[in-house]
């Protein structure tokens, strides 16, 4: 995977076997993209109880529909959804797989051409609420951040963080398991990892963790059943190519 997020001259082809990684500011075009979200959408959109977060939602879910409907050739508000039992949302047929995931002004969505993916951005706190690792941290993730402080601790704790919820994501389990039953590298420099897992947790699947490149306030991860796949990360704006 490239250092940064890479601008597209064209919309790039996802040859199977390969994870592309979309990277969007949600508040840049805040109304765009309504029409091609589902009636469920747009009612999931106005719970929202402000103006901006129901701005990021909309931008976010119409990129993942204008991303979905490029690379299946389809129109974007065609699309047809379900879940899986713990909620990851599916495409209906065929075996373009994604996953999507937002944080302050970020939205991101992976893309993945007969290949599972689990993607996740989070806006870094500083300090951090370190007692979310009470709850969801490993013995050996807890120690690993014990003694740090300041920005040392902050980069470890959503390094973890981050893969943790996108490996997470990616077997399509969201929160519904023991977090602290496995392991992910605490090492921010580590930007390319393997998890310890617990037998039984995910079959035969090889999952690696992959850290995303650089985004202002936030960490993100992504997570892919594979040692070396084709990765590209790329920046998302509104309009390009009649997205
Ligand atoms: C819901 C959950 C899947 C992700 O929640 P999140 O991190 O708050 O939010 P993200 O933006 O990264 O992901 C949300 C998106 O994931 C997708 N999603 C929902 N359920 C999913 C599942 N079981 N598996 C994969 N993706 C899922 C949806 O597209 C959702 O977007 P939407 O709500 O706009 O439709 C779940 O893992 C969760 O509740 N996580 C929080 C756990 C936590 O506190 N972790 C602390 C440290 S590890």
């Amino acid at each position: 995977m490239s250092d940064t997020w890479i601008m597209p001259s064209g919309f790039p082809d996802l040859p199977p076997g390969q994870v592309h990684i979309w990277r969007l500011n949600t508040e840049r075009d805040p109304a765009a993209g309504l029409t091609v979200l589902s009636a469920e959408e747009r009612q999931r959109a106005d719970r929202f109880r402000t103006n901006l977060l129901r701005a990021r939602f909309v931008a976010a879910h119409a990129a993942l529909r204008l991303l979905l409907g490029r690379a299946l050739d389809l129109p974007a508000d065609r699309l047809r959804f379900r879940q899986n039992a713990w909620g990851k949302p599916e495409l209906a047929e065929g075996d373009l797989r994604f996953n999507l995931s937002h944080s302050g002004p970020w939205a991101v969505v992976a893309l993945g051409r007969g290949i599972e993916v689990g993607v996740d951005v989070e806006m870094a706190r500083h300090p951090p609420p370190v007692e979310v690792a009470d709850i969801a941290y490993s013995a050996v993730e807890r120690a690993a951040l014990a003694g740090l402080s300041g920005p040392a601790l902050t980069a470890a704790f959503y390094a973890v963080w981050t893969r943790k919820e996108a490996l997470s994501k990616g077997i399509g389990r969201g929160f519904s398991f023991d977090f602290t039953g496995f392991t992910v590298s605490a090492d921010p420099a580590e930007r390319t990892s393997r998890p310890t897992l617990p037998p039984g947790l995910v079959g035969e699947a090889d999952w690696h963790l992959h850290d995303l490149p650089p985004t202002e306030g936030a960490a993100a991860a992504v997570a892919v059943p594979a040692a070396e796949p084709g990765i590209a990360a790329w920046r998302f704006e509104p309009g390009l190519w009649g997205l």
